[in-house]
């Protein structure tokens, strides 16, 4: 949440921060800002809601220097006012935060006792009111933000500059992500993520929890948090502007979702061996035949994927599982056996609460696994096994290629240590290795679903409330696909175990309610039918997806059908969840809601 940038320069660096927050915008859209130190002033500039509204005040004011910080705010404390958005300045001292400052009330008190006033209601304006009350007492820059940083409790990535100190820029982290870059002709730039520095960028250095980094146009200096000189490893960066267009798409999701066939044969070709017949892993830290209980833990999207995985390592692989939402996990703290194995689903790598769930695991014994998008990222930095996807930058708010990659590792996971624990034969690990690999394939064939998707989500546009149903794997399928719609279309959407129906949720049907249903020809199929059937006889108006066999066994009456191609049981999850991100996608479109930037989301959610 939130995205920072900073340049140090022996150019003009007003354009070149505004771009790279246009590159940060999906980390936070509600308004932006950006300061400068220009003629021995700090100079700064903010609008309210998307980061083009900084033009008109950037073309108006001129406001230009060879130093400067930027933000894009997804507002915590306080209205997303021009007011409340970053940078925040006193006179002398201009700061962008990301995170939160858990005793900003205590530490705003303290100011106004010493006669100083905030002038936002951000939890960020007191680290600019107390490095300018430090810089004052102190021998150094140095020492100020150290001084600060003693009052910090909470979370922070912070880019400082000082008005009287103009060849230094100031980066710190803590529980945030911040990454330093070194440019190829006397540049320094700070950014919180890697995308915010593509195309700027040559090396990146990335901070670890409580650095202090001083830079100057061509030289890093970093602080541990004992404020000891450190060294931190700096690597190549090959991220170019081309990475984060949306090409010929209307929408970075709709590009994304035609991506999936790529990506997801990117992902497999990581784990398949190269004659595709069994999995390679990197090494584990954990002997994988005496795995009998794995917890999974992560967030939306990410949790929808662990409960996929649950259907596999238990049916497959013999393996117990548990799989938590990562808010729930961190404060339940349930008990886990030293040594035994939890794993670790996310995107971004940075969401705040998977990061606390899996420092507990990690304080519990646990050997911990992460299947992770982001290289680099804090997560991946920090689990003992890092499982990558390559499903390459994910812009769209709503994640669509990351989901699907993500089920590429685990269901490469599952077959592996179902094979390792002697529970499949080596025919029987080919036989699955070969069904993965028709993948790409057929997702490009669902991927020609869409014109019937077009004309359902027409319909669904019309529409309040939509239920989604489905047993076993498709069970997580339905709540990925209500998720998918909920957050761009703004339509409330449920998804339900098909099975609990008659338990409480049949009483919303009618005949404005529609009903998609996730319904693979697999060995729930007849069970499913049925409970389907009872909710088209109340009128509910059936959205029915499966494959030919399918449909010709389903014989009520349906608003539509959507018919994808015959799939596996075991690669049925992947298939079916095209049309699901199609029809939440198109629905979006017909509502004209902003399908890539929906309202109060932000992509990486680094607060908790
Ligand atoms: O980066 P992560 O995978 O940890 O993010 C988890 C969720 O915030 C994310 O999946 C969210 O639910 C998506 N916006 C869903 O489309």
């Amino acid at each position: 949440m939130c995205g920072i940038v900073g340049i140090l320069s022996h150019q003009p660096v007003a354009k070149r921060l505004v771009e790279g927050l246009k590159r940060l915008e999906y980390r936070g859209y509600d308004s932006a800002g950006i300061a400068v130190i220009n003629d021995n002033q700090l100079k700064r500039c903010r609008a309210q809601g998307k980061i083009v509204n900084l033009d008109d005040c950037l073309a108006h004011d001129h406001i230009d220097g060879t130093i400067g910080i930027a933000h894009t705010r997804w507002a915590t404390h306080g209205l997303p006012t021009e007011e409340n958005a970053h940078p925040h300045m006193t006179e002398t001292v201009a700061i962008v935060h990301n995170g939160i400052i858990e005793n900003h009330t205590a530490l705003r008190d303290e100011l106004s006792a010493k006669g100083i006033h905030c002038t936002s209601q951000t939890d960020s304006e007191v680290i600019a009111q107390w490095l300018t009350v430090f810089e004052k007492e102190s021998d150094s820059y140095v020492e100020a933000i150290f001084k600060t940083l003693a009052k910090l409790e909470g979370a922070y990535a912070l880019g400082i500059m000082f008005r009287d100190d103009p060849t230094h820029l100031y980066g710190t982290r803590k529980g945030s992500p911040l990454a330093i870059g070194q440019g190829s002709n006397g540049e320094m730039f700070l950014g919180s993520d890697a995308l915010a520095l593509a195309g700027l960028a040559e090396n990146l250095t990335y901070l670890e929890e409580g650095d202090l980094a001083v830079l100057t146009k061509d030289h890093i200096e970093i602080f541990d948090k004992n404020q000891k000189q450190t060294q931190r490893p700096s690597q190549h960066y090959a991220g170019g502007f081309e990475q984060v267009s949306k090409g010929p798409y209307r929408h970075f999701m709709l590009k994304e979702i035609y991506e999936q066939p790529d990506v997801v044969r990117q992902t497999l070709n990581a784990y398949l061996s190269e004659d595709k017949k069994s999995i390679v892993f990197p090494e584990l830290s954990f002997d994988p035949k005496t795995v009998s209980k794995i917890t999974i833990v992560a967030c939306g999207t990410s949790y929808y994927a662990g409960l996929v995985a649950k259907h596999w390592l238990e049916k497959v692989a013999r393996i117990s599982v548990e799989v938590d939402i990562a808010s729930e996990f961190r404060y339940r703290q349930p008990p886990l056996s030293k040594d035994g194995v939890s794993l670790f689903i996310s995107q971004s790598g940075e969401t705040a609460d998977t990061m606390a769930a899996h420092a507990y695991a990690k304080a519990e014994g646990q050997q911990t696994i992460g299947i992770i998008n982001v290289p680099n990222s804090s997560l991946a930095r920090a689990v003992n096994v890092p499982l990558m996807t390559y499903a390459g930058p994910e812009i769209g708010v709503a994640s669509t290629k990351a989901f699907s990659t993500q089920l590429c590792v685990l269901a490469a996971l599952s077959i592996y240590l179902a094979h390792q624990k002697g529970m499949i034969t080596d025919a029987d690990l080919e036989a699955y290795c070969q069904d993965l690999s028709t993948l790409p394939n057929l997702i490009e064939k669902t991927l020609s679903l869409s014109d019937s998707c077009k004309d359902v989500a027409e319909e669904l546009a019309k529409t309040r409330d939509i239920l989604y149903l489905g047993r076993g794997t498709s069970y997580a399928i339905a709540l990925e696909g209500a998720l998918k719609l909920k957050e761009i279309s703004y339509i409330h959407a449920e998804g339900y175990a098909a099975g609990e129906m008659k338990h409480g949720p049949i009483a919303l049907i009618d005949e404005t309610v529609p009903i998609i249903v996730i319904a693979p020809h697999d060995e729930l199929f007849e069970k499913l039918v049925s409970n389907i059937e009872e909710a088209a006889a109340r009128k509910g108006q059936v959205v029915f997806i499966s494959d030919e066999v399918g449909q010709k066994g389903y014989h009520s009456q349906a608003m539509a059908r959507v018919t994808v191609p015959e799939t596996s049981l075991f690669t049925a999850p992947f298939i079916y969840t095209i049309p699901v991100q199609m029809l939440a996608y198109y629905t979006a479109v017909h509502k004209g809601t902003d399908v890539d930037q929906p309202r109060n989301l932000a992509k990486s959610v680094t607060v908790e």
